[in-house]
C-alpha cells in the first residue's frame, strides 16, 4: 500500500483515532515533499540485511540505527512518553524512522499551518526535516517498533512549539513555498 496521509480535523476525540474529515482530505506524496518529508518503503522482514536500507544509509549518511519497541509493556515510563511524543516540537537535526512492525501515525505541519496525518505501517521508512514542527502517536492497536535512524551521535532533544528562533527552523521555513 503506498503511504496515507491526510488533512486532520480538529476535534479532541482519542488522539489514536484516524481524524480524517469529511469528505476525506488526502495528502499526496508530492506535497509532502514540498514540505521536506521523504518517504521509502522497504522490506521491514530483510531489515537486518537488506542491500536497499544500506544504500538509503549509505546515501544519506544514516550511520547510526536503534530499536525502539513502543507499547505499554516494554517501554519504560511509556505514558508520560506518549504524552511527550504527541507535543508539538521541532528537532535541530533530520527524525528518521523506520517502522518494523505494527503502526503509528507521524503528524506534521502543512505550509499553512495545517495538521497533516501521516499513516506509517511495516515497512515505511521517513524522514522529518530539522526544524518541522511535528508529534507522533499510536493508533488504536497501540504497538508499534521502529528503527531510529541518525546522521552521526544521535540527539533526540525536542524543542516544543514555539521554538522559530532557532537558525534550523528559520531556514527550514526559509525553505517553503507559499503558494
Ligand atoms: C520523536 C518523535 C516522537 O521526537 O517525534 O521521537
Ligand atoms: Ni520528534
Amino acid at each position: 500500500m503506498p503511504l496515507e496521509a491526510w488533512y486532520m480535523d480538529s476535534s479532541d476525540e482519542d488522539q489514536r483515532l484516524p481524524h480524517k474529515l469529511s469528505p476525506n482530505q488526502p495528502v499526496s506524496l508530492d506535497e509532502l515533499k514540498k514540505i521536506g518529508v521523504l518517504h521509502w518503503k522497504l522490506n521491514a522482514d530483510m531489515h537486518e540485511n537488506d542491500p536497499e536500507l544500506e544504500k538509503i544509509r549509505k546515501d544519506q549518511g544514516y550511520s547510526f540505527s536503534d530499536v525502539i519497541t513502543i507499547q505499554k509493556e516494554t517501554l519504560p515510563n511509556y505514558e508520560e512518553k506518549l504524552k511527550m511524543f504527541f507535543e508539538e516540537h521541532l528537532h535541530l537535526d533530520d527524525e528518521i524512522r523506520y517502522i518494523l512492525d505494527g503502526q503509528a501515525y507521524f503528524d506534521v505541519r502543512s505550509v499553512c499551518n495545517r495538521w497533516i496525518r501521516i499513516a506509517m505501517g511495516k515497512g515505511d521508512l521517513i524522514t522529518l526535516p530539522a526544524g518541522i514542527y511535528h508529534r507522533f502517536t499510536l493508533d488504536q492497536t497501540n504497538y508499534t517498533k521502529a528503527m531510529r535512524l541518525f546522521v552521526g551521535e544521535p540527539v533526540w532533544k525536542a524543542y516544543n512549539r514555539p521554538a522559530d528562533d532557532f537558525e534550523k527552523r528559520q531556514q527550514y521555513v526559509a525553505s517553503l513555498q507559499c503558494s
